[in-house]
């Protein structure tokens, strides 16, 4: 690692009071720099509850959004340029609002990689690893949940009393890991157990030991026995995979550079560095947006802690 670049985040960090957030997909030397590394419902608290008056964000621009929507006081910088996320991008605000005419009885839920001004049309926001406690804790029959079709039908497959619309939107990511990948890194590994993250296809969930969060998967694998496991999810999850388990193998379906989201992968410690020194990339929610939007996720945080 860069020692000289990392000592000059530190007392930049130091200088403008600000903590360095990253997702489990970020590159293996943003999360060893980081002050905290977790999936999107662990980093959507830290950033609600740190002290600090700047946030840098190591992530996707839903996170930081989230981030600035729940904290307005706070300054939030993105580590690097526009790091979109592909599936926020398929839900934009004008079909939201036109696709919940025709559900006016539906609880409208969004998965949280969706932009703020979709949230500030929802009644509540969930994550992977939230959403199945917060659908549990709803009383309503009907659901339309945005814009995972591949979460919201692992979702469904849970509460069968209920009805869910699906939005036609997925993570392209996840959605092409292919069954026959799996299959040979099984025939490989024969002991080996499947781990999947439920942004990925039915089929590719129904062929797991485990379906869940980044977190959720970061756990099974440290609590059980196996010694092998096969990871369908994005391959930044390695890093805390084998922090956690060094003697542990973990193989990922099509091979490195497979699983790979660009956008997560446009940090750098160059960046960072930029991004503290400049006061760059920072996160703006126009105010009606954000006070609309903040009803989703205080109803994330209140539903998912029942
Ligand atoms: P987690 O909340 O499981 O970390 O997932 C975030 C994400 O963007 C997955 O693609
Ligand atoms: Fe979005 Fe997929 Fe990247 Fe997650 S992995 S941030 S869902 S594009």
């Amino acid at each position: 690692m860069n020692e000289n670049i990392v000592s000059k985040i530190e007392e930049l960090k130091k200088e403008k009071n600000a903590i360095i957030l990253a997702h489990f997909y970020q590159p293996a030397e943003i999360q060893a720099i980081a002050d905290a590394v977790g999936d999107s419902y662990y980093l959507s608290e830290i950033a609600r509850d740190c002290k600090e008056d700047v946030i840098v964000f190591c992530g996707v621009q839903f996170m930081g959004e989230s981030a600035k929507i729940m904290s307005p006081q706070k300054t939030v910088l993105m580590s690097s340029k526009n790091p979109g996320c592909i599936m926020a991008a398929m839900a934009s605000e004008k079909a939201v609002v036109e696709m919940k005419k025709k559900y006016p009885e539906a609880l409208t839920v969004c998965y949280i990689n969706s932009t703020a001004e979709v949230k500030a049309h929802c009644d509540v926001s969930v994550t992977s690893s939230s959403a199945l406690n917060i659908l549990g804790n709803v009383e309503n029959k009907q659901i339309l949940f945005l814009p995972d079709r591949n979460l919201g039908g692992y979702i469904a497959e849970h509460f069968p009393e209920k009805e869910f619309i699906l939005w036609d939107g997925c993570c392209v990511i996840h959605d092409r890991v292919d069954e026959k990948q799996i299959l040979e890194l099984k025939e490989e590994h024969p002991e080996a157990k499947i781990l999947v993250h439920p942004e990925c296809r039915k089929e590719i969930r129904d062929m797991g030991d485990f379906v869940g969060s980044t977190s959720g998967i970061i756990k099974y694998a440290t609590n059980d026995d196996a010694q092998e496991f096969i990871v369908a999810t994005e391959e930044g999850i390695l890093y805390e995979l084998e922090r956690q388990n060094p003697n542990k193998k973990f193989y990922f379906p099509g091979g490195k550079g497979v699983i790979k989201c660009k956008d997560m992968k446009k940090t750098t410690l160059e960046s960072v560095y930029n991004t503290l020194l400049n006061m760059e990339n920072e996160v703006i929610v126009e105010e009606n947006t954000r006070v609309n939007a903040l009803n989703a996720l205080l109803n994330m945080h209140k539903l998912s802690e029942k």
